[in-house]
């Protein structure tokens, strides 16, 4: 059995740098190579974060037999390409959100991956955090009785800069599928249901992504969620979530350290559950944990709730005329 895993990282830019600085605190995991198409951006990386090897191109990095898992970090419109390259040459692979453009490519990479029992998680990193580990544990042990509903937003503001991923239709732009995916994800965790109806409203940009938007979201039982991005203005990153005996709201729900619930009673508790670094850590340490269990598949997030998640943001994207080269 391996005692420590080697990780390689296709793609340096900005999610990389945070995604490897909290490797530091995985136990048993090294950085061992990093790719880019980029050679300066891959030298400059692989100085700072202390990789052993350094390539600039994809296929040599999947080529080399030291590397025990992937870590895809390049842009969404990539991820599909990138993920069959590294299943291609039996490499794990942890590749981030979204796994894919749309749920097509999607189920393509998990039927190859079971098929060569390899092992595949998208970077929901969310699912891992202890505070939202606590959160689905509360819910589930009835603290604000049956939960109804749920509301979540994430707006962020970006620069409209030419060649920008969250504006460049062809990098899979749009805050549906860079920041939405986190609410459809934190609502389908908390109900541990799939939505069994969809609506929603999109103002999209000149090049036809979506800039912001609102969607809802029904499940089994009259659970409701209510949910929004935007790429062009910021919201508060809140989650609240309505039971039975009272509401919980979660701060930065997609990264959260803390959550105060609120009983009907006017009874207040907060749960503190801090971290170091980022947060990433704890994806990581599901993945290594996965690996040396040979396991092809996260029981905590499995591929079946990525390829869910993907089918509500392509039936979205479907009703507001929001369609990427990927689509094709
Ligand atoms: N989990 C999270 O909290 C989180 C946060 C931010 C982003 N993300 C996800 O991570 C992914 C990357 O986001 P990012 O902000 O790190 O992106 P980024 O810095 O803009 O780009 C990441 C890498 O993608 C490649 N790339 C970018 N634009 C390209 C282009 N026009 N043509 C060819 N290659 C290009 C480059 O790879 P090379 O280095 O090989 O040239 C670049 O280093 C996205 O899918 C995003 O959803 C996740």
């Amino acid at each position: 059995m391996r005692n420590v895993i080697k990780w390689g990282v296709l793609g340096c830019g900005n999610i990389a740098q945070k995604f490897v600085s909290d490797l530091q605190y995985v136990d048993n995991s090294i950085l061992y190579a990093v790719a880019s198409n980029n050679k300066e951006r891959g030298r400059k990386f692989a100085n700072k974060y202390n990789a052993k090897k350094v390539y600039s191109n994809y296929n040599n990095l999947v080529k080399d037999e030291n590397v025990d898992i992937v870590y895809i970090a390049t842009t969404h419109n990539f991820h599909y390409k990138n993920t069959l390259l590294c299943l291609d040459a039996n490499k794990p692979v942890l590749c981030e959100k979204p796994l894919c453009v749309n749920a097509k490519e999607a189920q393509l990479l998990i039927d190859i991956a079971k098929q060569k029992k390899i092992f595949l998680m998208e970077a929901m990193w969310t699912r891992f955090l202890p505070a939202t580990k606590h959160l689905i544990k509360d819910i589930s042990d009835g603290v604000i009785g049956k939960s109804k509903l749920i509301q979540a937003d994430f707006g962020i503001k970006k620069p409209r800069i030419k060649g920008s991923r969250f504006y460049e239709k062809k990098l899979g732009a749009g805050a549906l599928l860079d920041l939405g995916v986190y609410t459809i994800n934190f609502s389908n965790f908390i109900f541990d249901l799939q939505p069994k109806r969809i609506s929603g409203f999109a103002k999209l940009t000149n090049q036809g992504t979506d800039e912001y938007a609102i969607y809802n979201l029904e499940y089994q039982n009259g659970r409701l969620a209510q949910l929004s991005s935007s790429v062009s203005f910021v919201t508060p990153h809140e989650a609240r979530i309505y039971g039975e005996k009272g509401k919980i709201v979660v701060y930065d729900f997609y990264h959260p350290q803390k959550y105060t619930v609120y009983l009907s009673t006017g009874e207040e508790t907060t749960i503190n559950k801090p971290f170091q670094g980022f947060g990433y850590q704890f994806e990581a340490i599901e993945a290594q944990r996965c690996l040396l269990k040979n396991k092809i598949e996260s029981a905590v997030f499995p591929l079946e709730k990525t390829l869910k998640v993907l089918k509500t943001t392509d039936f979205l994207r479907k009703e507001w005329g929001v369609k990427y080269p990927n689509d094709d």
